[in-house]
């Protein structure tokens, strides 16, 4: 049975959904420290286990929509859109001055929901720190 649940996940279940659906590792020790600090997060699971996630992090007035991810077995089925649905509710709830930004492996995602290249910015990102040395 698949349940959708507003709730943060768990350190090991987090850092191996991104791997598996194909996004950058992250360091473990630095999840179990930034997942409790999430403005909002949502899960699927089938049986117990992560299929699918989404988290939007920050401060209120700027955040970010990130950690999309749908395991590979189970993607084409639909159920980013629960995930989006989950976090569409919680930014409707925010402030309208809130700032919303992503970065958007995948346009098609979130085109539907509202999102769009902006005329007046580019979003920028650091390099990966290893390159950085
Ligand atoms: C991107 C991802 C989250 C989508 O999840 P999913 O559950 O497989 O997607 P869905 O089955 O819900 O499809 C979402 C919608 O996009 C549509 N879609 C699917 N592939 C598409 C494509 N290549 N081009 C355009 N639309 C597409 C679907 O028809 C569906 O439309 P609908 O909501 O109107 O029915 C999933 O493929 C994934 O985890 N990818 C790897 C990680 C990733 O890229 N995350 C996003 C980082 S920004």
């Amino acid at each position: 049975m698949v349940e959708v649940r507003d709730e943060i996940p768990a350190v090991d279940e987090f850092c191996d959904l991104r791997i598996a659906a194909g996004l950058s590792a992250m360091d473990r020790a630095a999840a179990a420290v930034a997942l409790p600090r999430s403005l909002h997060a949502v899960t699927i699971r089938e049986d117990g286990v992560l299929i699918g996630m989404g988290r939007v992090v920050g401060d209120g007035l700027h955040v970010q929509v990130t950690d999309i991810a749908v395991h590979p077995d189970r993607q084409g089925e639909g159920l980013s859109r629960l995930v989006l649905d989950s976090i569409m509710r919680h930014l409707a709830s925010l402030p309208r001055s809130t700032i919303v930004t992503l970065f958007a492996d995948v346009d098609w995602l979130y085109q539907k929901f509202g999102f769009a290249v902006p005329n007046a910015s580019v979003g920028m990102m650091l390099k990966q720190w290893p390159e950085r040395a």
